[in-house]
């Protein structure tokens, strides 16, 4: 395993073997966030993220060797985005953290702030806002203590897709999008409430996202093309645990 390689002040990458390694990699910091947070401040934020590279995360978190590490009851669970589909859809991102997660630990029902996406798009992103408002409290954006991010292979994260115009919103804390491929209506988090957060934590895997990784972090890249490229807490700071295979185009100190 390579130490961790600092890219910028706030900013640190660390190339791990594999999926499984990545994997736990984030259940420790996952672990030790939420300890460090919960004896300060006797709760903890997090919002998860969709897609498959987080899956096995999940499952650690809640059957693995990590269960027991966690005092879940004071842990608030967040998404960071959610397709417009039920709840027990295939493709909801609140049935891909439920069943590997949710249902395997002691977490009240207070503490799930789901995203009701079943019903119209927008009146959904109302709700999650009036919802984050709440816990939050005003004013200014939601600061969580850990955002977990995924990176699709065009440089998406959450569901904030290259030229979309969310990514232009400055004010609210989460919009509506739709995408027409694969066609979903989507509500996502914004740019704004990603950095906000004290840690972003990118699990990154697969050599499809090499070539934007590599775009990302090469010396003198225009990183600022991709949406997970724009993704630089203010005041926190970011940690991108990436496998071999997504790490091919970084060498060496990270630069191409
Ligand atoms: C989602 C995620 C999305 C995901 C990327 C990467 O809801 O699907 O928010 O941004 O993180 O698409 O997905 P994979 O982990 O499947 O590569």
């Amino acid at each position: 395993m390579e130490p961790p390689v600092m890219i910028e002040s706030n900013a640190r990458i660390q190339i791990l073997s594999d999926l499984e390694a990545v994997s736990n990699k984030a259940a420790e910091i996952f672990v030790n966030i939420s300890g460090s947070c919960i004896r300060s401040r006797a709760k903890f934020s997090v919002a998860l993220s969709g897609g498959a590279t987080p899956i096995r995360l999940y499952n650690l978190l809640g059957s693995g060797p990590y269960h027991d590490q966690v005092p879940w009851q004071q842990v608030h669970f967040f998404w960071v985005d959610e397709r417009c589909v039920p709840k027990e859809h295939e493709t909801s991102n609140f049935r891909a953290v439920f069943g590997p997660l949710l249902s395997k630990i002691p977490v009240s029902e207070k503490n799930i702030h789901r995203i009701k996406a079943e019903g119209e798009p927008r009146a959904g992103a109302d709700e999650y806002e009036m919802d984050l408002k709440k816990f939050f409290g005003l004013p200014g954006f939601p600061a969580f203590d850990l955002i977990i991010l995924g990176m699709g292979a065009d440089g998406h994260t959450a569901s904030l897709f290259p030229g979309s115009k969310a990514l232009e919103e400055t004010a609210r804390f989460a919009v509506p999008v739709y995408i027409e491929k694969p066609e979903w209506n989507r509500i996502t988090l914004t740019l704004p409430v990603l950095n906000h957060a004290f840690q972003i934590l990118f699990l990154v895997a697969g050599r499809s996202k090499a070539d934007v990784l590599g775009e990302i972090f090469r010396e003198g890249g225009n990183r600022r093309r991709f949406p997970a490229g724009l993704v630089r807490p203010i005041q926190g700071s970011t940690t991108w645990l990436v496998d071999r295979e997504a790490a091919q185009r970084l060498k060496g100190n990270v630069w191409e």
